[in-house]
């Protein structure tokens, strides 16, 4: 049994593509692995609070030594740090804002990435001091951009949504990523069409892939 996170960021509720890649993967895992659990966190619907100078400096203190009202400004953080630790699978269902990340999903990220929580800082490691709590976790990532070419292609100099994504997602204890994209939706064009069939198609492939490689690294 794999445990899934579905985070979804887009800001629309309607006609979204990125909510249409995520709903299709939800469907087909259900259908080839009925009872997996699936948490959905919607981001875009409902944003984290951007993280404050009361947050901060609950997180870096030890927790014995919070007040009630710092406990209190990372209650949220906790809760969303909860669904991480439980999850083998992080799918981030997001649209391209420019040129990276939504706000709401850099919120979401900068609550679940914590201190002794789902990362260690030590000096004795040099220059690497950063080192996940957890391991073996797989991202997947389904993404919408306007424009073409951000994936490896002639803009992928513009590209700051999947490497972000995926550094930020590494402090979560991912270690294997896969990306389902469509690209061109601006131009709305045989290029998007085509992308989007691609994207689409991709989808159950994608799923079996993960049933038959899944470790369930914290089941
Ligand atoms: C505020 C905003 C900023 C956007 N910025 C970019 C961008 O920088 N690059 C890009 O290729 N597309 C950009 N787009 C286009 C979206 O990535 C595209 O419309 C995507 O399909 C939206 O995701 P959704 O369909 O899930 O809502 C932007 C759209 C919006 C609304």
């Amino acid at each position: 049994m794999s445990h899934i996170l579905l985070i979804e960021a887009s800001a629309r509720k309607n006609r979204s593509l990125s909510r249409e890649l995520a709903q299709r993967f939800v469907s087909a895992w259900n259908s080839q692995a009925p009872g997996d659990p699936i948490v959905r966190r919607d981001v875009g619907s409902t944003s984290p609070p951007a993280i404050d100078e009361n947050w901060i400096s609950a997180a870096f203190k030890p927790a014995e030594a919070r007040s009630a009202a710092e406990n209190q400004a990372l209650e949220l953080s906790d809760e969303l740090i909860a669904e991480v630790l439980q999850a083998d699978i992080l799918v981030v269902a997001t649209p391209m804002y420019n040129y990276g990340m939504p706000a709401a999903l850099k919120a979401w990220f900068d609550q679940v990435i914590r201190v002794n929580k789902t990362f260690t800082f030590d000096l004795a490691r040099g220059d690497e001091p950063i080192e996940p709590v957890q391991s073996g976790k797989t991202l997947v990532m389904l993404t919408t951009a306007g424009e073409g070419g951000l994936l490896g292609s002639y803009a992928a100099h513009k590209n700051h949504l999947h490497p972000h994504i995926i550094e930020a997602s590494r402090l979560l204890g991912v270690d294997r990523h896969e990306t389902i994209h469509i690209e061109y939706q601006e131009f709305g064009d045989q290029r998007f069409a085509d992308s989007q069939a691609k994207a689409i198609a991709a989808i159950a492939p994608l799923v079996d892939h993960l049933l038959e490689t899944s470790s369930c690294p914290n089941a």
